[in-house]
């Protein structure tokens, strides 16, 4: 793709870079999707593949798309074009634009969820909530046992409105061009999205029985480390890092050549898995000592934490700041979301910024809806079966564990086989101004063979081509 010409404006410093690069990281991904995976695949045994895949495909990968991106300083399909004219390599920029309308079916409905339990908080619903009542509003939530009902009754509707709401807040947020806008925000509110969670931890690690939780949580049973939980660990690993869908490939086109790309990704990959970690010790302790299941699945999120909040005092206020503070860390992580297809269209096809924003809200929202009505199996859709998945679990699946994968194998062949190696270098030092060879030289052979073995070995297994 040509320079459009257009001056491209940079991050202001380091440290935006930074905030930027986790206010895409930091989300749902944390806070709703890494408890129910690690509770729904075994615990310790999830943990402990999902550590091993941010080390040697999380980190590695990240590196490799910020690379791509300063180095061209253009967008993900630009990227690979100004790399290789003319090639088919611009189809991994492909993929990772299909990718996003995947994640974006399923993330502005549980988004959707996240703003309702703001809703309710606010309005006093969790006041006496208790371990039986919480699975039923969750229920009411998600629209269980709608199945059969019209299309146009309450219980259907209530989640498709919810949905809806977040698509105009992330339109919005979109079209007014927010890029600065995202990095303010991210600045604030992150730290206190943290220090709520941290209370959360205290409140959880102190109710009777929290230690089976916690046991769950680090007792590893090599055991249960089957080809679908490594699959899964892998997918999260892409998922929170938001990699193989090009949002990286672009920011990293805005760092300035001061920016020192090893650190910078060994403390964005810290701290995301720090508030994941911190997530999971306030839900895991909850669920075992209110009895209820780890592997109660996408709703284990909403049916822990009004129960840890009942237990303190000001919980209704704390819990709705909770819901809140995620509702602000969800909506930004969709933000950067949004940009890839808007991006994607506007700069490809050249549609106006608006209406390409408008037409994927509108796009999102009208396919989305399938994934809200398909999240029980009791629910309106919940009957259809693709590939053995209803709808919700079918967009997470086809995206995490296919897509994103087979994407950051691409990035890594790309950057490990067909990159020049002085190039890679010399970018990754800083124009030889880091005096870092020992880490290019270790990124280089990972790079080459240890993330790309991983990738192949966890996919091949999957199909059931080979086995452990
Ligand atoms: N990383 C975000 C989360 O954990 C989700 C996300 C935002 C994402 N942008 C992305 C995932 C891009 C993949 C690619 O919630």
């Amino acid at each position: 793709m040509e320079n459009t010409g257009k001056p491209r404006e940079g991050f202001s410093s380091g440290l935006a870079v930074f905030f930027a690069s986790l206010g895409s990281a930091v989300g749902l991904g944390n806070i709703w999707k890494f408890p129910y995976l690690t509770g729904s695949n075994g615990g310790g045994a999830f943990l402990f593949v999902y550590f091993i895949c941010i080390l040697f495909v999380g980190i590695p990968v990240l590196l490799c798309e910020w690379y791509i991106g300063r180095r061209t300083r253009h967008n993900a399909i630009g990227a690979f074009e100004s790399l290789k004219p003319g090639s088919l390599w611009k189809g991994v920029g492909v993929m990772g634009v299909l990718s996003a309308y995947l994640v974006m079916f399923f993330y502005t409905c549980v988004a959707g969820w996240v703003y309702f339990y703001c809703f309710k908080a606010l309005t006093g619903a969790f006041a006496s909530i208790s371990a039986e009542s919480v699975e039923g509003l969750f229920g009411e939530v998600i629209g269980v046992g709608t199945a059969g009902q019209s299309f146009f009754s309450k219980a259907v509707l209530s989640p498709i409105f919810w949905q809806f709401i977040v698509l105009c807040v992330v339109g919005f947020g979109i079209s007014m061009g927010v890029r600065g806008g995202i990095e303010r925000i991210t600045k604030t509110l992150m730290p206190l999205l943290f220090v709520l969670i941290v209370i959360c931890d205290i409140r959880a690690l102190t109710l009777p029985g929290a230690g089976e939780g916690i046991r769950f949580l680090f007792h590893i049973d090599f055991s249960r480390i089957t080809p679908s939980v490594a699959l899964s660990a892998l997918g999260l690993a892409f998922f929170k890092l938001s990699l193989a869908m090009g949002i990286m490939i672009t920011y990293g086109s805005y760092f300035t050549e001061d920016v020192h790309l090893f650190k910078t990704a060994g403390k964005i990959a810290f701290s995301d898995t720090l508030v994941s970690m911190l997530a999971g010790l306030a839900i895991f302790p909850t669920v075992f000592s209110f009895g209820m299941e780890p592997s109660a699945g996408p709703g284990l999120l909403f049916m822990t934490i009004p129960l840890v909040f009942s237990k303190m005092p000001f919980g209704t206020v704390l819990l709705a700041a909770f819901f809140l503070l995620t509702s602000f860390a969800a909506t930004t992580a969709l933000l950067s979301l949004m940009e890839v297809p808007v991006a994607f269209w506007s700069e490809e096809f050249k549609m106006s910024r608006k209406k390409a924003t408008f037409m994927n809200c509108l796009f999102i929202g009208l396919v989305g809806i399938t994934a809200t009505l398909s999240v029980d199996s009791s629910s309106l859709l919940g009957g259809i079966k693709l590939f053995g998945d209803g709808f919700f679990d079918f967009y997470d699946h086809l995206s995490s564990n296919i897509i994103m994968p087979l994407g950051g194998l691409l990035i890594a062949i790309f950057v490990g086989y067909f990159s020049k190696k002085e190039d890679v270098a010399y970018e990754l030092s800083n124009h030889g101004t880091l005096e870092n060879g020992f880490y290019v030289r270790f990124f280089s052979f990972v790079i080459r063979y240890v993330s790309p073995a991983l990738l192949v070995i966890i996919l091949l297994n999957t199909i059931g081509i080979i086995s452990f």
